[in-house]
């Protein structure tokens, strides 16, 4: 079992020895450790059950820090690094030498966040060094959104979760980089792409290329719970499932159906707001299939 508390020092000396800890953001938690150190950076890896061909993010306290290990930040990304650092956006910078092979798994450009969360920016200035960290999970399954999913799937193999409530944003962060010189978003995440276009103008959305290890996060599986899930039209799908007599829940973003017993339903957001419905979906794909299938 890993200690759950919210002491920036304690954390902050157990990554100062090579450690991993898990630290909250505003997206989802990381599994986080020293990125300027190839053995913690390994232990990442190996923790996680993660394919070295997956590159790591890399969180630092502000955009000043960032300029430590890029060689440059392109003119017009600049603004997106401006506006909404801290916050959910990745910028994939041209990285400097000092940051390790691995974390970038051998790529030249390196990801680079400013989380917005108080516990672990605070953590990341007691640092000097930045924080390598991919998303508290094993590799394949859901994102944690608190400090209990972290520990009910890692809690074994790490010293310290830190501890900063319920995840606000509660989906990743989105991966933006420059390609043949216009703006690309590599992953869809907590910040839309609306907000760039207001910034940058249009942008190129490249989300869709899977098992594409150049291409973030994108592999055929991602975000997979165990249990079979299924998209598509609810009340089209809820038929089928009472028809066959399939054991089955429902995950709808507003609408309850009749149908279907209320404890076996979660609405995301019953006020139909997209913000709210995204920082509920890890956490209701948990309950959902721990009331199901414990
Ligand atoms: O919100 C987030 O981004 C969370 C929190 C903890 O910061 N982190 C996160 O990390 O989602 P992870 O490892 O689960 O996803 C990072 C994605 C991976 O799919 C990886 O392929 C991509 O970012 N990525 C990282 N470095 C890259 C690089 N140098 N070039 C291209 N893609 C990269
Ligand atoms: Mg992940």
């Amino acid at each position: 079992m890993a200690l759950i508390s919210s002491d920036i020092s304690q954390a902050a000396s157990l990554l100062k020895t090579g450690a991993l800890v898990a630290i909250p953001t505003e997206t989802v938690y990381g599994l986080a450790g020293n990125a300027l150190n190839g053995t913690t950076v390994a232990k990442i890896f190996e923790v996680k059950n993660r394919p070295s061909f997956d590159p790591l993010i890399v969180h630092v306290p502000d955009l000043h820090q960032c300029l430590r290990y890029v060689q440059e930040i392109p003119e017009v990304l600049k603004p997106l690094a401006q506006k909404f650092w801290p916050g959910p956006l990745t910028l994939l910078l041209p990285r400097k030498k000092i940051i390790p092979d691995l974390v970038t798994s051998g790529l030249d450009r390196v990801a680079l966040r400013v989380p917005s969360h108080p516990l672990t920016l605070a953590l990341l200035k007691e640092l000097d060094f930045p924080l390598a960290a991919p998303s508290a999970n094993p590799f394949g399954y859901i994102s944690p959104t608190t400090a209990a999913h972290v520990e009910a799937q890692l809690g074994k193999k790490i010293p310290y979760i830190l501890d900063g409530g319920a995840c606000e944003v509660g989906l990743e962060s989105t991966i933006v980089g420059l390609e043949s010189g216009q703006v690309t978003v590599y992953r869809l995440g907590g910040l839309a792409v609306d907000e760039l276009e207001e910034l940058v103008g249009p942008v190129q959305v490249k989300d869709h290329s899977s098992s594409n290890p150049q291409a973030p996060g994108l592999l055929e599986s991602h975000y997979a719970p165990r249990t079979p899930f299924r998209l598509g039209t609810l009340s089209e799908l809820i038929e089928e499932a009472l028809q066959q007599g399939i054991r089955f829940a429902v995950l709808s973003f507003s609408k309850t159906f009749d149908a279907v017993p209320t404890d076996r339903q979660v609405r995301l957001s019953p006020r139909e707001a997209l913000s709210e419905a995204a920082q509920n979906l890890f956490a209701a794909m948990r309950s959902w299939m721990m009331r199901m299938w414990s």
